[in-house]
């Protein structure tokens, strides 16, 4: 029964969780604001800021659980894909600890962990199901077979869903991140007042910029007329904005369910959040006979809990990394 200490540093959210035989004890997780002033994650001030949060974050686990380090079995680290700077600062302590307590190092994929995140809490889907990450940096729709065995079989070619949100929500004024601010305007708005193209792509991929420039265009032009155009319709910029994404994100998972004959469908990272998203996917899946599984919140954005879980499966098939663990912002599924 092995007790895990996992870290994640893959980006602006440093993180740090137990977990105790599959059963997570704590869940710690540190955000940094600092970003927000410059509307995106700068990099060199995320690894200072993981470098100053990492310890408190990585204490406050170990006293939440009630674990004492000399109990833990292994110490588990996001190794990728993410900045490079912010994974240094996590792998580099990992090791550390890892070394100093000799017990064995894990080294987790942090998209494979985001899929994972499922199995922190009931309902868990059964293996296989078909999972559909949108977050900031990544939007992949990937054959679950099992915890170790994952196949990409469509993603986007440009930007990323959470990314899709974020830019369109800029050119609208909205303070970043703007998806999830975007997401609430939405509610009042008209999502059919205006059409922007879809971001289907061949296969099951994707592609998102088309939309944000011709975001920007109509913009333009529209506001070149009335300069209160936006704020004169921006509920239903925002619900039209919102629909379109949505229904791209839903037309490539209907594909891909289909052809790959999984009835059950996971939704995971942090664009799950997106009330459109949860509500067109539980209705399609009334319609397909889905099984739908979305984790909590916490456990959709970035957080160490899902990367404790992932170590937790790769413990048990023996799945170890050595001291020449090196972090890899480009690690594949
Ligand atoms: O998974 P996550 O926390 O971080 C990454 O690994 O990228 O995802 C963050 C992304 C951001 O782009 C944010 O705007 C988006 O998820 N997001 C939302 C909502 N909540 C978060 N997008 C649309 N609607 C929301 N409610
Ligand atoms: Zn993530």
């Amino acid at each position: 029964m092995p007790i895990i200490l996992a870290i994640e540093s893959s980006c602006d959210d440093t993180g740090a969780a137990v977990i105790a035989d599959g059963v997570l004890l704590a869940n710690v997780v540190a955000t940094q604001k600092v970003h927000e002033q410059y509307g995106g994650v700068v990099p060199e001030l995320a690894s200072r800021a993981h470098q100053q949060h990492l310890l408190p974050v990585v204490t406050a686990a170990l006293v939440k659980a009630g674990i004492d380090k000399h109990a833990l079995d292994a110490v588990a680290v996001t190794q990728g894909p993410g900045l490079l700077g912010s994974l240094l600062v996590g792998t580099m302590f990992a090791k550390t600890l890892a070394l100093a307590l000799d017990v064995p190092l894990l080294g987790v994929n942090h998209m494979r962990a985001h899929i994972l995140a499922h199995f922190i809490r009931e309902p868990k889907p059964d293996f296989p199901f078909l999972c559909l990450t949108v977050s900031g940096g990544h939007t992949q729709l990937v054959v679950v077979r099992s915890a170790l065995d994952m196949e990409i079989i469509g993603q986007t070619t440009d930007d990323a869903a959470g990314e899709a949100f974020d830019k369109t929500a800029k050119l609208l004024g909205l303070p970043y991140p703007g998806g999830p601010r975007l997401d609430q305007l939405a509610q009042t708005g008209n999502p059919l007042r205006f059409a922007f193209p879809s971001g289907a792509m061949e296969g099951y991929n994707f592609s998102f910029s088309g939309l944000k420039t011709s975001v920007l265009y109509f913009l333009r032009k529209q506001v070149a007329v009335n300069e209160h155009f936006i704020a004169e319709n921006l509920a239903d910029l925002c619900a039209s904005i919102q629909h379109t994404i949505v229904q791209t994100l839903l037309r490539q998972l209907r594909a891909a369910a289909a052809a790959t004959g999984l009835r059950q469908v996971a939704l995971a990272g942090g664009v799950a959040a997106n009330s459109g998203l949860r509500a067109a996917l539980l209705a399609e899946a009334e319609l397909q006979g889905w099984a739908v599984f979305i984790p909590d919140f916490e456990f959709c954005t970035d957080n160490a809990a899902m990367v404790a879980m992932t170590a937790h499966f790769q413990f048990e098939a023996g799945d170890f990394a050595t001291q020449a663990l090196s972090p890899d912002p480009r690690l594949k599924l």
